[in-house]
């Protein structure tokens, strides 16, 4: 009984941020920062590491400002930021014998990641969430890490567990909502996920990924002229100050593509995307998929190809996150650049050996898709359809969104026309009309298609 008291009064006697999750560090302002930088991060706005680094300087021993830092270095997806995360994870040893369970569970998800074990990571941060349901950090973490795992249904209901905890009177309660669109979209409940992103930009203009969430949404409806209206309406809100605007950019690009219209999605590139550099992986992505979907179509984009080259480059060797490898071969292939092109496979092959998720995302995906984008940009058409078509199966396997993983179907479709193989080119054609019977960029396919003799 005295014992329980004990206990009981000690869980009392801990600090709680705003959302009443407990801290083992009793710094007000270590928290308040923590606050600031967990609502910057969930709005992708502005510069959330350095404002918990701010707090770190003034209190070093501060666990979950560490956490923080450690979980936003793992969910960069790039062995460019692993150093960070070690450091941020070997800080944390020492304060680990005082810390919470939530505390403990947060370190430990990083510290999963940084052995490899990605699928452990998201479980663990899930689990946090579950405990803490209001643990906005935990949430987006495992959000994320369900994204880079393309678990479809456990983006919507991963934050679909822990929504009745939350309400217009919660600070960020958008932030759930845009996360929950985002989650319905990817499991097919368009007009949920429209509803729930639209009342969570309502709430908050700011908010990038609940845009994102819409746009996603109007992108797998083939809504290309509504979809361009809804970024350029909504950008004076996302697009200031933010880390995500490449990727919101690089959705609107794609609009313009559905349409046909390249010139418009190329001055977007270069507006918004190109000239901003090549910094990170996430952006190297964008920048890939974007020019590779162009080149795939045999249109020139000068030699915008170059800086995004230099950054995969800089890569090549990593084996790090299979989906990041594929987009690193578009750059390679359609420059022709042979010498990078077997580095990667070889480092693909290494990560396919290897432990960890990355392994097995490596071996289902990364690495015949890999061989596939080769061979496509080498005109071995026939032979990059037997490698990309029976990914269309299991694509998501090694994450991204639905919208990304088409330019596997993207490619899929441009090789069987070019290898001349009408049957496969007319039923891809007629599948992607099928989701969007409108589309010109649909209909030219199924032109030419039908064309072939
Ligand atoms: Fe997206």
């Amino acid at each position: 009984m005295y014992r329980g008291c004990e206990a009981h009064r000690s869980v009392n006697a801990m600090t709680k941020d705003k959302w009443g999750n407990p801290h083992s560090h009793t710094s007000k302002s270590a928290i308040s920062a923590l606050e600031s930088a967990t609502e910057q991060l969930a709005a992708y706005r502005g510069d959330p590491v350095g404002t918990i680094d701010a707090a770190l300087k003034n209190d070093p021993d501060f666990l979950m400002g560490l956490a923080f830092r450690a979980g936003v270095f793992a969910t960069a997806s790039d062995k460019v930021f692993e150093p960070h995360l070690r450091k941020a994870i070997r800080a944390a040893e020492p304060l680990m014998a005082k810390a919470n369970d939530r505390e403990r569970g947060h370190i430990g998800a990083a510290s999963a990641w940084l052995e490899g074990d990605f699928e452990r990571a998201t479980e663990l941060w899930g689990k946090v969430a579950i405990a803490y349901p209001r643990d906005l950090l935990a949430i987006q973490l495992a959000h994320l890490g369900d994204f880079f795992h393309g678990h479809s249904l456990m983006l919507r209901d991963r934050v679909a567990r822990v929504l009745p905890h939350w309400d217009d009177t919660v600070p960020g309660h958008g932030f759930l909502l845009g996360m929950h669109a985002f989650g319905l979209e990817e499991s097919g409940e368009y007009a949920l996920a429209e509803k729930q992103g639209r009342k969570a930009v309502a709430a908050n203009g700011q908010d990038g990924w609940a845009v994102h969430a819409v746009a996603h949404v109007m992108e797998m409806e083939g809504r290309a002229g509504a979809g361009a209206d809804w970024l350029s309406t909504t950008a004076s809100g996302w697009e200031p100050e933010s880390l995500f605007a490449y990727h919101n950019v690089w959705h609107w690009t794609l609009f313009h593509f559905e349409d046909q219209d390249f010139d418009a999605g190329l001055k977007l590139y270069d507006e918004k995307i190109g000239k901003n550099g090549f910094d990170q992986a996430l952006v190297l992505v964008d920048g890939a998929a974007f020019l590779w979907r162009l080149t795939a179509l045999g249109k020139d984009v000068g030699d915008r190809w170059t800086p995004v080259v230099d950054g995969w480059a800089q890569r090549v060797d990593d084996g790090y996150y299979a989906f990041n490898d594929m987009h690193a071969m578009m750059a390679f292939a359609a420059t022709g650049r042979e010498d990078l092109q077997s580095r990667l496979v070889t480092a693909l092959k290494g990560a396919a050996e290897g432990d960890g998720t990355n392994a097995m995302m490596t071996r289902e995906i990364g690495l015949p898709a890999a061989r596939g984008i080769r061979a496509f940009g080498r005109g071995a058409f026939d032979e990059a359809v037997e490698y990309l078509l029976p990914l269309r199966t299991k694509a998501q396997l090694f994450g991204g969104s639905h919208a990304q993983r088409d330019v596997l179907s993207w490619t899929l479709i441009e090789a069987a026309i070019r290898a001349g193989d009408k049957s496969m080119a007319d039923a891809l054609a007629a599948e992607r009309l099928a989701a969007k019977p409108r589309s010109p960029l649909n209909l030219a396919w199924q032109k030419r298609a039908s064309g072939i003799r």
